[in-house]
């Protein structure tokens, strides 16, 4: 998280690096700041810093009422996401040195900033901040001082830091020069004609250029309009990044007419799953994971799968175990990556964990694949973003090819990872010949077909927007579902925290009864994932049955089921009818009224759609 961009170019410096910023926002939006290094013909050059607490907005009412007859040189600006320190207008960064000659922004967090805070406060300096990364401003100051050389100066400062960090600096007297470093946090360099970018996401300069080269880990580059781009590694030995062209363009970025990115990003869905699908089954029917660089012995060999992700992905992943037991029968678990390492699971080159990060830059996730290695498994990564840390270090990487995904609330990403994780199932399925191909090449009919149902589902939204607004204000609403219907519950109702802040919460229906059901009272709105009444008609028995319970208890039941469903529909208080498809298909249809609900149910209380509050999108500490 927190959004960094660093720019050197004839352009305007300034808007440049608000526009970064703009596009970046969904990292962190607690404050934002900028340092623009000027250099007016015959004086010397000198560094200004503005910023301040909240949206980006607020940092540009600042910069508004300034004059701005004179061009900023190069520049670097920050969207934060508050880790160490309230957020503030004197949390945010940039952070300057003591002697005020360098500037600094971080994303990530600096361990030992402890040690280093009270190693420098020995020394006399003075801290105006809480937060970790004003230890790297103190030291790149001092380091700076030491031969005015600001690469130099970075070499040796990174050196001393432990943790996670992407810092960008700029110099007071050096006004043709941003340096960046990068370990465990995202950074990667765009290429203009005679302009240099740096930022956290291609997003942040796709307006400019689509050329761009991706870091490596322990990097540090210094772009400059004199010099071009330079890379070295923290040992101070020349290196070299990795170029690649980005296959999307500002239109992606843009909201389209739609009021807000998640509206959106909703809508593009059918495009986006059938994006993930293509040219991934062949003529004959086999799935074709050619991109993927395991082998099908290497399938095969494989003897139990474990799904690591976090938030929206996890979910995904919970989806997937269904999938993979059931086509595959091989044993797969499920685990939320911030404690997969810390309980020591059993792992062994045999063992193939699937780690699934839309961002593929999620720091939980990130560790949890390093433990996964360690122990000598194969980690394939589920990821969007091409040539993020997360597909890099991995042994194997299926991209979603959702394309940017803006709001922060996930829902394309998710319904693209679930095509993916169903590729890799079945593809499993057809390498270790357990199922029959006339069976597999049934269920890749109807996940082909899913892109038009999905479309089908959100032609028909408008009574989930009814239904919604009715639920405004109610304090609490609970998602109840069986089989892949309780991982859809669950993301049902993450939507609803974080876009509304209402208390919501998925449960197993069949576990309702064994406590959460005291929560249901007169009203409270019971959202119920209903499986087909067709194939395993006992679990459709079953969740009727907990539909009556709520409803005995005073709950408004909102019914998500198969079209036709004519023993839900006389259940439930109000139905939203899907297309038919497999079970273990339907969470790519059920999910997508629940975004809807969110949407609508928050956009009544007057929420902030894209940006909810406390979150960000690519969560870069552990
Ligand atoms: C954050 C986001 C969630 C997302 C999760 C995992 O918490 O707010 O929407 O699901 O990170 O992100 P990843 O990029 O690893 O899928």
């Amino acid at each position: 998280m927190c959004g960094i961009v660093g720019y050197v170019g004839a352009r305007s410096v300034v808007d440049v690096v608000i526009d970064g910023l703009r596009r970046l926002e969904y990292r962190g939006y607690d404050s934002a700041g900028v340092a623009l290094v000027f250099n007016p013909d015959g004086a010397d050059s000198y560094l200004e810093v503005d910023k301040k607490a909240g949206k980006l907005a607020n940092l540009e009412a600042v910069l508004a009422e300034q004059d701005r007859s004179l061009e900023a040189a190069c520049g670097i600006g920050h969207t934060r996401w508050a880790t160490h320190g309230v957020p503030s207008d004197r949390n945010a960064h940039p952070h300057l040195s003591a002697d005020g000659r360098v500037a600094i922004i971080h994303n990530g967090i600096i361990e030992n900033f402890g040690q280093l805070r009270a190693e420098l406060e020995a020394t006399g300096v003075e801290f105006l901040s809480d937060t970790d990364t004003e230890v790297a401003a103190h030291l790149l100051g001092r380091e700076y001082a030491v031969d005015g050389d600001l690469t130099e100066a970075m070499t040796r400062v990174c050196t001393r830091l432990e943790g996670a960090f992407t810092l960008l600096a700029v110099a007071a007297d050096d006004p043709d020069t941003v340096v960046g470093a990068r370990r465990n946090s995202p950074l990667v360099v765009g290429l203009g004609e005679g302009e240099y970018f740096l930022a956290s996401d291609v997003a942040a300069f796709i307006a400019y250029t689509t050329e761009a080269i991706e870091l490596g880990q322990d990097q540090i580059v210094t772009i400059s309009r004199a010099d071009g781009i330079t890379v070295r590694g923290f040992d101070g030995e020349p290196s070299e990044g990795k170029p690649f062209s980005v296959d999307w363009d500002i239109a992606a970025a843009e909201k389209g007419g739609y009021d807000t990115f998640m509206a959106k990003e909703i809508h593009e869905q059918p495009q986006a799953v059938a994006d993930t699908l293509r040219g991934r089954i062949d003529e004959a029917g086999q799935i074709v994971l050619d991109e993927v660089r395991m082998s099908d012995q290497d399938f095969r060999d494989i003897d139990k799968v474990f799904i690591v992700a976090c938030g929206t992905s996890y979910h995904a992943g919970l989806v997937t175990k269904y999938a993979i037991e059931h086509w595959t029968r091989i044993p797969c678990e499920v685990e939320l990556a911030s404690e997969f390492r810390y309980r020591d699971p059993v792992l062994d080159r045999s063992t193939l964990v699937v780690v699934i990060s839309q961002s593929g830059e999620t720091m939980d996730t990130l560790m949890a694949l390093r433990h996964a290695k360690d122990q000598k498994a194969r980690v394939l990564a589920i990821s969007n973003t091409v040539g993020s840390t997360i597909p890099r270090e991995s042994d194997a990487v299926l991209y979603t090819r959702a394309g940017i995904e803006v709001a922060v609330a996930s829902t394309k990403a998710f319904l693209t990872q679930l095509a993916a994780c169903y590729l890799v199932g079945l593809h499993l399925a057809q390498v270790r010949g357990i199922k029959y191909a006339d069976e597999v090449s049934a269920i890749l009919d109807e996940l082909v077909a899913a892109p038009g149902k999905i479309a089908k589902v959100i032609e028909h939204l408008e009574p989930v927007r009814e239904m919604a607004r009715n639920s405004a204000g109610k304090d609490r609403v609970l998602f109840i579902g069986r089989h892949v219907g309780y991982p859809v519950a669950l993301e049902g109702a993450l939507k609803l925290k974080e876009l509304a802040y209402l208390h919501a919460e998925g449960f197993a229906a069949g576990e309702l009864k064994h406590g959460p059901i005291s929560l249901i009272e007169e009203g409270t709105p019971v959202v119920a994932i209903v499986p087909s009444p067709r194939g395993r008609s006992l679990l459709h028995d079953k969740i009727i049955s907990n539909i009556q319970e709520v409803k005995a208890r005073g709950a408004k039941v909102i019914a998500i089921c198969e079209e036709g469903d004519a023993i839900t529909a006389s259940h439930a208080d109000f139905v939203i009818e899907t297309p038919a498809t497999p079970t273990l298909l339907a969470p790519l249809l059920t999910t997508v009224p629940l975004q809807e609900f969110a949407i609508e149910l928050a956009t009544a209380m007057g929420r902030d759609i894209d940006q909810p509050r406390n979150l960000a999108k690519s969560v870069t500490v552990e």
